[in-house]
Protein backbone atom coordinates (compact mmCIF):
# COMPACT_ATOMS: atom_id res chain seq x y z
CA UNK A 1 0.00 0.00 0.00
CA UNK A 2 1.36 3.23 -0.56
CA UNK A 3 1.52 6.14 2.07
CA UNK A 4 1.23 9.28 1.43
CA UNK A 5 2.87 11.95 4.68
CA UNK A 6 2.10 15.43 4.30
CA UNK A 7 5.15 17.64 6.58
CA UNK A 8 8.54 15.85 7.25
CA UNK A 9 8.97 17.67 10.59
CA UNK A 10 9.03 15.22 13.80
CA UNK A 11 5.84 13.96 13.28
CA UNK A 12 6.16 13.05 9.57
CA UNK A 13 9.44 10.75 10.32
CA UNK A 14 7.59 8.70 12.77
CA UNK A 15 5.04 8.13 11.03
CA UNK A 16 7.12 7.21 7.70
CA UNK A 17 9.29 4.68 9.90
CA UNK A 18 6.43 3.44 11.75
CA UNK A 19 4.45 2.93 7.90
CA UNK A 20 7.93 1.58 6.14
CA UNK A 21 8.13 -1.12 9.08
CA UNK A 22 5.21 -2.73 8.49
CA UNK A 23 6.42 -2.91 4.45
CA UNK A 24 4.56 -0.26 2.93
CA UNK A 25 6.24 2.45 0.49
CA UNK A 26 5.89 5.59 1.71
CA UNK A 27 6.05 8.86 -0.24
CA UNK A 28 7.05 12.09 2.39
CA UNK A 29 6.12 15.54 0.95
CA UNK A 30 7.04 19.66 2.49
CA UNK A 31 6.81 22.69 1.68
CA UNK A 32 10.36 23.09 1.85
CA UNK A 33 12.07 20.59 -0.24
CA UNK A 34 15.72 20.93 1.43
CA UNK A 35 13.86 19.87 4.48
CA UNK A 36 12.09 16.58 2.58
CA UNK A 37 16.58 15.43 2.20
CA UNK A 38 17.44 16.09 5.81
CA UNK A 39 14.35 14.07 7.01
CA UNK A 40 15.47 11.48 5.05
CA UNK A 41 18.94 11.49 6.16
CA UNK A 42 17.36 11.42 9.48
CA UNK A 43 15.31 8.54 8.86
CA UNK A 44 17.95 6.49 7.71
CA UNK A 45 20.15 7.51 10.63
CA UNK A 46 17.70 6.46 13.39
CA UNK A 47 16.23 3.19 11.49
CA UNK A 48 19.75 2.01 11.20
CA UNK A 49 20.57 2.93 15.48
CA UNK A 50 17.48 1.37 15.98
CA UNK A 51 18.04 -1.87 14.28
CA UNK A 52 22.01 -1.97 15.84
CA UNK A 53 19.77 -1.13 19.29
CA UNK A 54 17.48 -3.92 18.72
CA UNK A 55 14.81 -1.67 18.22
CA UNK A 56 13.79 -1.50 14.87
CA UNK A 57 10.17 -2.45 14.34
CA UNK A 58 8.72 -5.37 11.74
CA UNK A 59 10.50 -7.65 9.86
CA UNK A 60 12.58 -5.91 7.51
CA UNK A 61 16.22 -4.86 7.74
CA UNK A 62 17.30 -1.22 8.07
CA UNK A 63 17.93 -0.92 4.70
CA UNK A 64 15.35 -2.09 3.05
CA UNK A 65 13.05 0.00 5.24
CA UNK A 66 14.78 3.01 3.67
CA UNK A 67 14.01 1.91 0.40
CA UNK A 68 10.59 2.44 0.78
CA UNK A 69 10.59 5.58 1.64
CA UNK A 70 11.11 8.14 -0.71
CA UNK A 71 10.55 12.18 -0.99
CA UNK A 72 9.15 14.54 -3.10
CA UNK A 73 8.33 18.37 -3.34
CA UNK A 74 5.44 17.92 -5.48
CA UNK A 75 2.00 17.37 -3.43
CA UNK A 76 0.45 15.70 -6.54
CA UNK A 77 3.11 13.44 -7.06
CA UNK A 78 3.04 12.30 -3.66
CA UNK A 79 -0.89 11.55 -3.12
CA UNK A 80 -1.05 10.18 -6.64
CA UNK A 81 -1.97 6.42 -5.79
CA UNK A 82 -1.60 7.05 -2.21
CA UNK A 83 -4.80 4.82 -0.31
CA UNK A 84 -3.91 6.50 3.42
CA UNK A 85 -2.70 10.42 3.42
CA UNK A 86 -1.42 11.58 6.61
CA UNK A 87 -0.95 15.36 7.47
CA UNK A 88 1.57 16.47 9.33
CA UNK A 89 1.78 20.30 8.89
CA UNK A 90 2.34 22.71 12.41
CA UNK A 91 -0.60 22.74 14.33
CA UNK A 92 -2.60 25.82 12.69
CA UNK A 93 -6.05 25.76 11.59
CA UNK A 94 -5.14 28.08 8.79
CA UNK A 95 -2.02 26.60 7.50
CA UNK A 96 -3.89 22.69 7.61
CA UNK A 97 -6.89 24.60 6.31
CA UNK A 98 -5.15 25.61 3.47
CA UNK A 99 -3.06 22.22 3.39
CA UNK A 100 -6.52 20.20 3.03
CA UNK A 101 -7.68 22.44 0.39
CA UNK A 102 -4.78 21.88 -1.78
CA UNK A 103 -5.10 18.37 -1.23
CA UNK A 104 -8.78 18.20 -2.33
CA UNK A 105 -8.86 17.69 -5.70
CA UNK A 106 -6.43 15.12 -5.49
CA UNK A 107 -8.89 12.80 -2.83
CA UNK A 108 -10.08 9.60 -4.84
CA UNK A 109 -13.29 7.53 -3.43
CA UNK A 110 -10.81 5.28 -1.87
CA UNK A 111 -8.24 7.46 -0.02
CA UNK A 112 -8.27 8.05 3.59
CA UNK A 113 -7.09 11.70 4.54
CA UNK A 114 -6.16 11.98 8.60
CA UNK A 115 -4.38 14.78 10.34
CA UNK A 116 -2.06 14.39 13.27
CA UNK A 117 -3.56 17.36 14.86
CA UNK A 118 -3.12 17.26 18.74
CA UNK A 119 -6.15 19.49 19.79
CA UNK A 120 -7.92 20.40 16.45
CA UNK A 121 -10.90 18.21 15.20
CA UNK A 122 -11.12 18.30 11.17
CA UNK A 123 -14.38 20.11 11.74
CA UNK A 124 -12.21 23.37 12.04
CA UNK A 125 -10.24 23.31 8.98
CA UNK A 126 -12.00 20.90 5.93
CA UNK A 127 -15.45 22.98 5.93
CA UNK A 128 -15.34 23.98 1.90
CA UNK A 129 -13.87 20.36 0.99
CA UNK A 130 -15.95 18.29 -1.61
CA UNK A 131 -14.40 15.03 0.03
CA UNK A 132 -14.26 16.23 3.62
CA UNK A 133 -16.31 12.43 4.04
CA UNK A 134 -12.96 11.20 3.80
CA UNK A 135 -10.60 13.01 6.51
CA UNK A 136 -10.55 12.57 10.03
CA UNK A 137 -7.72 12.90 12.97
CA UNK A 138 -5.28 9.94 13.71
CA UNK A 139 -3.43 11.85 16.87
CA UNK A 140 -0.61 9.79 17.82
CA UNK A 141 1.37 10.37 21.20
CA UNK A 142 5.38 11.43 20.99
CA UNK A 143 7.37 9.33 20.28
CA UNK A 144 4.95 7.60 17.95
CA UNK A 145 7.78 4.95 17.32
CA UNK A 146 7.79 3.64 20.91
CA UNK A 147 4.59 5.03 21.99
CA UNK A 148 1.47 3.19 20.37
CA UNK A 149 -1.65 5.01 20.96
CA UNK A 150 -3.42 6.90 18.14
CA UNK A 151 -6.30 8.40 18.94
CA UNK A 152 -8.94 8.41 16.08
CA UNK A 153 -11.27 11.31 15.89
CA UNK A 154 -13.97 11.48 13.15
CA UNK A 155 -15.77 14.75 12.08
CA UNK A 156 -19.39 15.17 11.72
CA UNK A 157 -19.25 14.41 8.21
CA UNK A 158 -16.93 11.26 8.46
CA UNK A 159 -17.74 7.87 7.03
CA UNK A 160 -17.54 5.69 9.54
CA UNK A 161 -16.19 3.23 7.04
CA UNK A 162 -13.24 5.55 6.93
CA UNK A 163 -12.98 5.65 10.80
CA UNK A 164 -13.15 1.87 10.82
CA UNK A 165 -10.67 1.19 7.60
CA UNK A 166 -8.11 3.75 9.83
CA UNK A 167 -8.40 1.94 13.03
CA UNK A 168 -7.68 -1.60 11.14
CA UNK A 169 -4.10 -0.22 9.36
CA UNK A 170 -3.00 1.42 12.41
CA UNK A 171 -2.97 -1.57 14.01
CA UNK A 172 -2.11 -3.79 11.14
CA UNK A 173 1.39 -1.54 11.23
CA UNK A 174 1.40 -1.45 15.42
CA UNK A 175 -0.12 0.96 16.79
CA UNK A 176 -2.71 0.88 19.41
CA UNK A 177 -5.28 2.81 18.46
CA UNK A 178 -8.60 4.24 19.82
CA UNK A 179 -12.12 5.56 18.48
CA UNK A 180 -13.88 8.68 20.11
CA UNK A 181 -17.59 8.89 18.70
CA UNK A 182 -17.16 12.52 17.99
CA UNK A 183 -14.91 15.36 18.03
CA UNK A 184 -14.08 17.25 21.90
CA UNK A 185 -11.52 19.75 23.10
CA UNK A 186 -8.42 18.01 23.91
CA UNK A 187 -9.65 14.77 22.18
CA UNK A 188 -9.49 11.89 25.47
CA UNK A 189 -5.64 11.56 25.92
CA UNK A 190 -5.29 15.49 26.84
CA UNK A 191 -8.34 15.76 28.90
CA UNK A 192 -6.92 13.08 30.91
CA UNK A 193 -3.12 14.36 30.95
CA UNK A 194 -4.25 17.94 31.55
CA UNK A 195 -5.88 16.84 34.42
CA UNK A 196 -2.93 15.22 35.95
CA UNK A 197 -0.56 18.43 35.38
CA UNK A 198 -3.36 20.70 36.83
CA UNK A 199 -3.58 18.67 39.95
CA UNK A 200 0.13 18.53 39.88
CA UNK A 201 0.76 22.38 39.31
CA UNK A 202 -1.46 22.81 42.22
CA UNK A 203 -0.04 20.76 44.83
CA UNK A 204 3.48 22.07 44.09
CA UNK A 205 1.87 25.68 44.62
CA UNK A 206 0.64 24.51 47.67
CA UNK A 207 4.36 23.67 48.79
CA UNK A 208 2.17 20.28 49.22
CA UNK A 209 5.97 17.94 47.54
CA UNK A 210 8.67 18.90 45.65
CA UNK A 211 8.66 18.72 41.74
CA UNK A 212 11.45 15.95 41.78
CA UNK A 213 8.89 14.52 44.24
CA UNK A 214 5.54 15.11 42.20
CA UNK A 215 6.96 13.22 39.47
CA UNK A 216 8.55 10.25 41.38
CA UNK A 217 4.85 10.14 42.43
CA UNK A 218 3.82 9.17 38.84
CA UNK A 219 7.04 7.17 38.07
CA UNK A 220 6.92 4.66 41.02
CA UNK A 221 3.33 4.97 41.66
CA UNK A 222 0.71 5.36 38.92
CA UNK A 223 3.70 4.92 35.66
CA UNK A 224 4.01 1.39 36.37
CA UNK A 225 0.54 0.19 37.15
CA UNK A 226 -0.88 1.96 33.71
CA UNK A 227 2.07 0.78 31.95
CA UNK A 228 -0.23 -2.38 31.89
CA UNK A 229 -3.86 -1.63 33.17
CA UNK A 230 -5.96 1.15 32.64
CA UNK A 231 -7.89 3.48 35.97
CA UNK A 232 -11.42 1.33 35.35
CA UNK A 233 -9.56 -2.29 35.40
CA UNK A 234 -7.33 -0.94 38.53
CA UNK A 235 -10.70 -0.23 40.25
CA UNK A 236 -12.03 -3.43 39.25
CA UNK A 237 -9.63 -5.52 40.65
CA UNK A 238 -9.07 -3.53 43.55
CA UNK A 239 -12.45 -4.75 44.81
CA UNK A 240 -14.44 -7.63 44.13
CA UNK A 241 -15.17 -5.46 40.18
CA UNK A 242 -16.08 -2.24 39.77
CA UNK A 243 -19.27 -2.39 41.66
CA UNK A 244 -17.72 -3.58 44.59
CA UNK A 245 -15.66 -1.27 43.99
CA UNK A 246 -17.61 1.62 44.35
CA UNK A 247 -19.84 0.65 46.81
CA UNK A 248 -16.64 0.87 49.05
CA UNK A 249 -14.73 3.97 47.72
CA UNK A 250 -17.13 6.37 45.79
CA UNK A 251 -17.95 8.41 48.87
CA UNK A 252 -14.26 8.71 49.61
CA UNK A 253 -13.36 9.51 46.26
CA UNK A 254 -16.06 12.23 45.96
CA UNK A 255 -15.13 13.89 49.21
CA UNK A 256 -11.17 14.12 47.90
CA UNK A 257 -12.68 15.01 44.34
CA UNK A 258 -14.72 17.69 46.10
CA UNK A 259 -11.43 19.23 47.19
CA UNK A 260 -9.47 19.78 44.02
CA UNK A 261 -9.50 23.50 42.54
CA UNK A 262 -10.82 24.50 39.38
CA UNK A 263 -7.85 24.27 36.65
CA UNK A 264 -4.85 26.81 37.34
CA UNK A 265 -3.66 29.03 34.81
CA UNK A 266 -0.27 27.64 33.79
CA UNK A 267 1.04 31.31 32.13
CA UNK A 268 2.21 31.90 35.93
CA UNK A 269 6.01 32.68 35.23
CA UNK A 270 7.04 32.74 38.94
CA UNK A 271 5.90 29.22 39.45
CA UNK A 272 7.20 27.74 36.22
CA UNK A 273 10.76 29.82 37.20
CA UNK A 274 10.75 27.80 40.89
CA UNK A 275 9.82 24.18 39.21
CA UNK A 276 12.65 25.10 36.14
CA UNK A 277 14.93 25.88 38.79
CA UNK A 278 14.24 22.67 40.55
CA UNK A 279 14.27 20.03 37.50
CA UNK A 280 17.41 21.57 35.80
CA UNK A 281 19.39 20.97 39.29
CA UNK A 282 18.65 17.16 37.83
CA UNK A 283 18.43 18.09 33.80
CA UNK A 284 19.65 21.03 32.84
CA UNK A 285 19.03 22.78 30.15
CA UNK A 286 21.06 22.02 27.42
CA UNK A 287 21.58 18.30 28.47
CA UNK A 288 17.53 18.33 27.66
CA UNK A 289 18.45 16.88 24.07
CA UNK A 290 20.35 14.18 26.16
CA UNK A 291 17.27 13.14 28.21
CA UNK A 292 15.17 12.93 25.41
CA UNK A 293 17.39 10.21 23.71
CA UNK A 294 17.62 8.52 27.10
CA UNK A 295 13.88 8.63 27.48
CA UNK A 296 13.24 7.01 23.84
CA UNK A 297 15.58 4.40 24.67
CA UNK A 298 13.86 3.83 27.90
CA UNK A 299 10.57 3.54 26.58
CA UNK A 300 11.60 1.51 23.42
CA UNK A 301 12.69 -1.15 25.78
CA UNK A 302 9.12 -0.93 27.83
CA UNK A 303 7.70 -1.23 24.68
CA UNK A 304 10.31 -4.75 23.78
CA UNK A 305 8.97 -5.71 27.19
CA UNK A 306 5.42 -5.60 26.77
CA UNK A 307 5.89 -7.33 23.56
CA UNK A 308 7.70 -10.35 25.42
CA UNK A 309 4.69 -10.19 27.71
CA UNK A 310 2.27 -10.62 25.18
CA UNK A 311 3.72 -13.48 23.66
CA UNK A 312 4.24 -15.84 26.24
P1 LIG B 1 7.24 20.13 12.80
O1 LIG B 1 7.32 21.60 12.90
O2 LIG B 1 8.36 19.29 13.32
O3 LIG B 1 7.02 19.71 11.26
C1 LIG B 1 6.08 20.33 10.42
C2 LIG B 1 6.56 20.22 8.98
O4 LIG B 1 5.51 20.69 8.11
C3 LIG B 1 7.80 21.07 8.68
O5 LIG B 1 8.79 20.26 8.07
C4 LIG B 1 7.29 22.13 7.71
O6 LIG B 1 8.26 22.54 6.73
C5 LIG B 1 6.12 21.40 7.05
N1 LIG B 1 5.14 22.29 6.44
C6 LIG B 1 4.76 23.53 6.83
N2 LIG B 1 3.82 24.01 5.98
C7 LIG B 1 3.60 23.06 5.05
C8 LIG B 1 2.76 22.97 3.91
N3 LIG B 1 1.95 23.97 3.55
N4 LIG B 1 2.79 21.83 3.17
C9 LIG B 1 3.63 20.82 3.51
N5 LIG B 1 4.46 20.86 4.57
C10 LIG B 1 4.44 21.96 5.34
O7 LIG B 1 5.85 19.73 13.48
P2 LIG B 1 5.49 18.33 14.20
O8 LIG B 1 5.93 18.37 15.61
O9 LIG B 1 5.93 17.22 13.33
O10 LIG B 1 3.88 18.42 14.23
C11 LIG B 1 3.07 18.11 13.11
C12 LIG B 1 1.64 17.86 13.59
O11 LIG B 1 1.64 16.75 14.50
C13 LIG B 1 1.00 19.03 14.34
O12 LIG B 1 -0.37 19.09 14.05
C14 LIG B 1 1.22 18.64 15.80
O13 LIG B 1 0.28 19.22 16.67
C15 LIG B 1 1.02 17.13 15.71
N6 LIG B 1 1.63 16.38 16.82
C16 LIG B 1 2.85 16.74 17.31
C17 LIG B 1 3.40 16.05 18.39
C18 LIG B 1 4.74 16.44 18.93
O14 LIG B 1 5.05 16.04 20.06
N7 LIG B 1 5.57 17.18 18.20
C19 LIG B 1 2.69 14.90 19.01
C20 LIG B 1 1.44 14.56 18.36
C21 LIG B 1 0.93 15.29 17.29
Amino acid sequence: MKIAIIGSGLIGQSWAMIFAGAGHTVTLYDIVSEQVSKALETIATNLKNYESQGCLRGQLTASRQVSLITGSSDMQECLNGASYVQECVPESVDLKRQVFNQMDMYITEDMIVASSSSCLGVSQFVGEMKNKHRTLVAHPVNPPYFVPLVEIVPGPWTLPEVSQQTRTLLESVGQAPVTLSKECPGFALNRIQYSIINECWCMYKDGLLSAADIDKLMVNGLGPRYAFIGPLETMHLNADGIVDYCKRYAQGAYNVSSTLTPPPIMYDIPTAENVQSELSSAVPLEQLLERRKWRDRHLAALASLKNQLKEK
